[in-house]
Order: C-alpha cells, then sequence, then structure tokens
C-alpha cells in the first residue's frame, strides 16, 4: 500500500505546554484512521499541524512527500464547529460552493463545471433537494452532510473531519459513518471522534491520543469493544495505552 503521509517523531507546544509529544504515524491511501482521546488531549492540534496551520516545533510532517502547506490543496477538511453563524444567509449551495475558494472574495465567480460538480456532489450526499435553503435553516444531519459536500468540491485525496458526529442523533450519525465508508473508496478517510465503540467497524485503524499517540488495528479494538469492558475511549486509553 501507498504511504501517503508520514509524521516522525513530532513534538508541538503552544507557549509554554506540551501538546503532542513524540508522535509517528504511518498514513496509507485509502487508510480510514479514527483520532480518539479525551477533551484537550490535541486530536485537534494534530489534525491542524496536517493541514499546515500550525508548525511542528520538532520533528517532520511529509503529505505526498510535500509539507502540509504544499499539500493542503489535496486535503478537504471538516472542521469541528461550524464557523457559519446560524442567522447568516447563505444558502446551501454557497456553502459547498465556499470549499473552492483559495481567498475570501465579495463577489465569486464559479465555473459552469464547478457548479455542475458541486450539484454532482449533493446528489450523492442527498441534499441537493436543499441547495437554495439558507444553511441555517437545516437540521444538524443536513448540516453536516452540506460541510463534507464542502470539503469535497475540490476533489480532495485525503478528506479530514473533526468529530463530524458529535452534534447528530444515532441514526444521522450512522448515516454520516455510511457515507464516509462509501467515499473511502477513492479516499484516504481521517477522522476524529469520541464514539469509538461504534465507529471501530468502519474504520481500518484507531489512533488513541493523549499528548502521546498509541496505534491500534481495529480488530483489536472490535475484540476489545466486544469484552465489554471498554465502552469509552478514556478506558482504552487508561487500560490498553497506558496514555
Ligand atoms: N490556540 C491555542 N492556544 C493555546 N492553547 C491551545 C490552543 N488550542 C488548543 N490549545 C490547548 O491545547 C490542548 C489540546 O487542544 P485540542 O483542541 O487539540 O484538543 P482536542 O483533543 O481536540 O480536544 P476536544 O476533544 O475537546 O476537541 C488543550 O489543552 C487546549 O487548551
Ligand atoms: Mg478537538
Amino acid at each position: 500500500m501507498e504511504k501517503i503521509i508520514e509524521i516522525k517523531n513530532l513534538f508541538f507546544s503552544y507557549e509554554e505546554a506540551l501538546i503532542l509529544e513524540d508522535i509517528s504515524i504511518d498514513i496509507m491511501k485509502n487508510d480510514f484512521i479514527v483520532f480518539i482521546g479525551p477533551n484537550g488531549g490535541g486530536k485537534t492540534t494534530l489534525l491542524r499541524l496536517l493541514l499546515g496551520f500550525i508548525k511542528p516545533d520538532k520533528g517532520s510532517i511529509a503529505i505526498f512527500s510535500k509539507n502540509p502547506v504544499q499539500a493542503r490543496i489535496k486535503m478537504g477538511y471538516v472542521p469541528q464547529y461550524s464557523e457559519f453563524d446560524k442567522e447568516f444567509p447563505i444558502t446551501v449551495i454557497d456553502v459547498v460552493l465556499g470549499g473552492l475558494l483559495k481567498t475570501t472574495s465579495f463577489f465569486p465567480r464559479f465555473k459552469k463545471e464547478e457548479k455542475e460538480k458541486a450539484e454532482e456532489i449533493m446528489k450523492k450526499l442527498e441534499i441537493l433537494p436543499f441547495g437554495k435553503k439558507r444553511f441555517g435553516e437545516l437540521s444538524g444531519g443536513q448540516k453536516q452532510r452540506v460541510l463534507i459536500a464542502r470539503a469535497l468540491v475540490s476533489s480532495p485525496e485525503i478528506l479530514i473531519l473533526d468529530e463530524p458526529t458529535a452534534s447528530v442523533d444515532p441514526t444521522v450519525e450512522k448515516e454520516v459513518y455510511e457515507i464516509l465508508k462509501d467515499l473511502n473508496k477513492d479516499l484516504t478517510v481521517i477522522l476524529v471522534s469520541h464514539d469509538i465503540g461504534f465507529v471501530s467497524s468502519y474504520v481500518s485503524r484507531v489512533g488513541c491520543l493523549n499528548k502521546r499517540l498509541v496505534v491500534h488495528h481495529s480488530e483489536e479494538i472490535s475484540k476489545i469493544s466486544m469484552t465489554g469492558f471498554y465502552e469509552r475511549s478514556v478506558h482504552i486509553l487508561q487500560h490498553t495505552c497506558h496514555l
């Protein structure tokens, strides 16, 4: 399998506090990896490092043998909290097309092909009928699909999602994971989640992150889950990873 991301001996601190300590991981093409861990464990920080928004203090990140900033064009990102104000009168189609913007422009113009691509993705995610609705009017699950569509519209090779199902019910959560499973046929998926019991049936690997990182294959996790001891990620961290 082709290695597309290589993180080697990475350390990161915000000011004094050490947030990530000696992180190393290889991510392969078509991997579906989930990072779990307690609040403040460094999950969002690791994603931001991958995207090149912040830089490691020590160690290296190579994505397609490039640095994260150069490789950002190949990544689609669904951030942890939606930055879209509920009252802001932006339509669903404009949220999706916004994923194509490299710079902020008041009067963006999109090509016909770009609009067609957006429609194709919206159709796949079953949100095409809401295209003209205001984003703020949608349900949590519909919003989540719109944000995934936004991340996909630039045709990324890696899709990075930070707790995409944090505010939706279990039915919608399952739907979102089914969508990701389907997208994973063509894409590498990197996900942050709190619900390990649930995601272990979808993902290929699980990274337990609490300053340090311990990676498990999903078979290992499903075995652990089946014993019934480890319903929450925190328990896996405590008992198996000693983090
Ligand atoms: N911009 C920042 N400046 C200073 N400290 C920060 C900043 N962003 C995050 N931190 C700190 O870094 C640590 C890791 O934060 P991070 O957001 O990566 O955690 P997380 O694992 O994503 O948590 P959660 O599950 O709550 O989303 C926390 O202690 C947080 O307070
Ligand atoms: Mg986070």
